[in-house]
């Protein structure tokens, strides 16, 4: 893994360049990401263009040994473009204009904006295309990052109705797809479907989840058109885009198909504050960030790279934009640098350089302080890139022992209907993942349409789409399957299914699901001593060959399995689905084992690596190459078999 960190050259004076790549090279850094923010000072007004700050610390940096990633600037378009063409900005749901001054003011669905975007990426990939530190390109910065995958402008109300029109060809087709003699919702033609937002009570599911596939497939497009243009002006280099956590706004499978390598943005503090943890969890993990939500995301943009990705900014101390923002524990920067390495990153970068004194981000922490001196995580910068320097190469990661299936259309789904307040795909996705991890089983985040031969078990803790091809690559790959509530409990088309749910995965399991019920939080549904139900439960009706493991107290039945195939009919508590997760791997042929709260472990090829996220320190049995033991909080232990 080679290490990097993101460079604003063009917010500190020139003098100081020099230094900074020197320093970075010293440090064990071998790459710079820049210039994602700069089309201010590239392009200062229409058609001028001052290219020569960039062209010196783009030298600077090759002269000092590092490589360069080239961020194009689409995320941050400069006053005198939106004023020449405010039609580009973005609208917000409910209808007001999102104004410069921040970034990412611009609507995907804007083509005034789109050949703007071309425009200053065309110039950009002619500049430094051939440039010979140029190893790669990221598009733009955090698509969706503040809420802007949905827009409402025109040019997006434009877009959705052509692409309404491609999907259904006509506008009956249309009224009869999503239903809408229901409420007399039924239109005329296309002209007149509008956006989702706006209506009396909610508006139709159909309506919002097609909006939902529509505003991720603007962002698809956007990306695309860079894509081309890089492609062709820079050969041979790598095309990356950086995605963020927590975030399901649109398909990252489909972007990441358009790239080479899938990046993202790892800020394990700021995260663990917004993510679905319990205010117990969010306490203990205060300063080490949650022990699985940083090695989902490694999976999941795994995935969406198809194998290949980095971490191309990763937290160095206290961010800026959380509702409170905590400083790492000693330890924590060099631990996640080891959870990427474990996990197979090519690349991980710090952002940012230096902290920066001024603007929105002034109280985020950088390498370097405002005074430049070195900040609190530089030594475990240099521990980190010296240990990585000492250990090279390492083998790679190879398949992991569980396939979690994650599906963005189905994540939309439960917000498009959720029958339940609380209802979240992407955390119960997270829950299920947590409890293979601490079970020591690795797991590999999968699309739906992944191949899934060779995994002894594959997980589906939310997949609402199960159409009948799905269902045959299950039953094909002759994995153990463990389904969870809610699977196949809508078409494509967003109706209930004709024969109920779990629609295709009834060729697996002859379970049917009669009936759905959601629950308020302190409603607690009693299976004996085995645990409970809580948010969520099903009323299933069996077939004969179908053997009921687990029934409530009050006779409904839990969990259902037929041969290699499971069915859990309710939202169970953390300790019940592992337990059952653990009957279940262990006929599939897996080892589990309870880590307990804090540990985890991952393999890569014949290394062990063992993460401490918890305050108490952990005694292994092992003769390690790097670690102490007993481990101490937020320690690594690394060894080999
Ligand atoms: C990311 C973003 C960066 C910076 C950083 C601060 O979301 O890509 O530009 O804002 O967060 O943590």
């Amino acid at each position: 893994m080679k290490l990097g960190v993101c460079w604003y050259p063009e917010q500190w004076p020139e003098a100081l360049w020099a230094s900074d790549v020197q320093r970075m090279a010293a440090l064990g850094l071998l790459f710079v990401r820049i210039g994602e923010f700069a089309w201010s000072r590239i392009e200062p007004e229409p058609g001028r263009f001052e290219w020569d700050w960039l062209d010196r610390a783009v030298d600077l940096a090759h002269a000092a040994g590092l490589e360069v990633v080239m961020g194009t600037p689409t995320a941050t378009p400069p006053k005198w473009l939106v004023d020449a063409h405010p039609e580009i900005l973005a609208k917000g749901r409910d209808g007001q204009v999102r104004g410069f001054g921040s970034r990412r003011h611009y609507c995907f669905s804007s083509d005034v904006y789109l050949e703007q975007a071309k425009r200053i990426t065309a110039l950009m990939a002619d500049r430094y295309g051939q440039h010979p530190a140029v190893v790669a390109w990221q598009t733009d910065n955090e698509y969706g990052c503040h809420d802007t995958v949905v827009s409402t402008s025109d040019a997006a109300k434009a877009a959705f109705r052509r692409w309404l029109a491609e999907r259904y060809g006509s506008v009956q087709a249309l009224n009869a797809a999503w239903g809408l003699s229901f409420w007399s919702q039924e239109y005329r033609s296309f002209d007149e479907v509008d956006t989702p937002f706006g209506t009396v009570t909610e508006s139709h599911p159909a309506h919002r989840q097609d909006w939902q596939r529509f505003s991720s497939a603007m962002v698809e497009r956007f990306n695309a058109a860079q894509v081309e243009i890089l492609r062709a002006a820079s050969p041979g280099r790598d095309i990356v885009h950086n995605f963020m956590g927590l975030f399901t706004e649109f398909d990252h499978y489909a972007v990441g198909r358009q790239l080479d390598v899938a990046t993202w943005d790892s800020y394990p503090i700021g995260f663990l504050g917004q993510g679905p943890f319990s205010a117990a969890d969010k306490a203990r993990y205060l300063r080490t960030g949650h022990p699985d939500l940083t090695a989902f995301h490694h999976s999941l943009y795994r995935a969406c790279g198809q194998g290949r990705w980095w971490v191309i900014e990763q937290q160095p101390g206290p961010v800026n934009w959380a509702a409170w923002n905590p400083a790492p524990a000693k330890g924590a920067v060099e631990l996640w640098g080891w959870e990427a390495v474990a996990h197979g990153a090519e690349r991980m970068s710090w952002f940012r350089w230096r902290q920066a004194p001024t603007g929105q981000e002034a109280m985020h922490a950088g390498l370097n302080r405002p005074d430049n001196l070195p900040g609190a995580a530089w030594p475990e910068v240099e521990a980190l890139a010296a240990c990585l320097a000492a250990l090279r190469p390492l083998p790679p990661r190879g398949r992991s022992d569980v396939a979690l299936i994650f599906d963005y259309d189905s994540v939309w789904a439960v917000q498009s209907q959720p029958q339940g307040r609380d209802q979240d795909a992407l955390a119960t996705a997270m829950a299920w993942h947590t409890a293979a991890r601490r079970l020591g089983l690795s797991v590999d985040i999968v699309p739906p349409d992944a191949d899934m031969a060779g995994y002894g078990l594959v997980l589906l803790p939310g997949q609402v789409f199960v159409d009948e091809g799905f269902a045959r690559r299950l039953e094909d790959s002759d994995a153990t399957v463990l389904a969870g509530p809610r699977t196949g409990s809508k078409t494509r088309d967003f109706a209930i299914p004709a024969h109920l749910p779990p629609d295709g995965l009834k060729t697996l399991i002859d379970v049917t699901v009669a009936r759905v019920e959601s629950l308020p939080p302190g409603i607690v549904l009693p299976a004996g001593n085995a645990g409970e139900v809580t948010g969520w439960m099903e009323d299933v009706e069996a077939g004969t060959a179908v053997e009921t493991r687990l029934a409530l107290d009050d006779g409904r039945g839990l969990w259902f399995a037929s041969q290699a195939a499971h069915y859990l009919a309710g939202q169970v508590d953390e300790g019940l689905l592992r337990r059952v997760l653990a009957d279940v791997a262990t006929t599939a042929g897996l080892s589990p084992r309870d880590l307990g709260p804090d540990v985890r472990l991952e393999r890569r090829g014949n290394f062990n690596f063992l993460f401490n996220y918890g305050p108490e320190p952990v005694t292994i049995a092992h003769d390690l190459l790097i670690g102490q033991n007993p481990v101490p909080p937020a320690g690594v232990a690394i060894w080999r078999d």
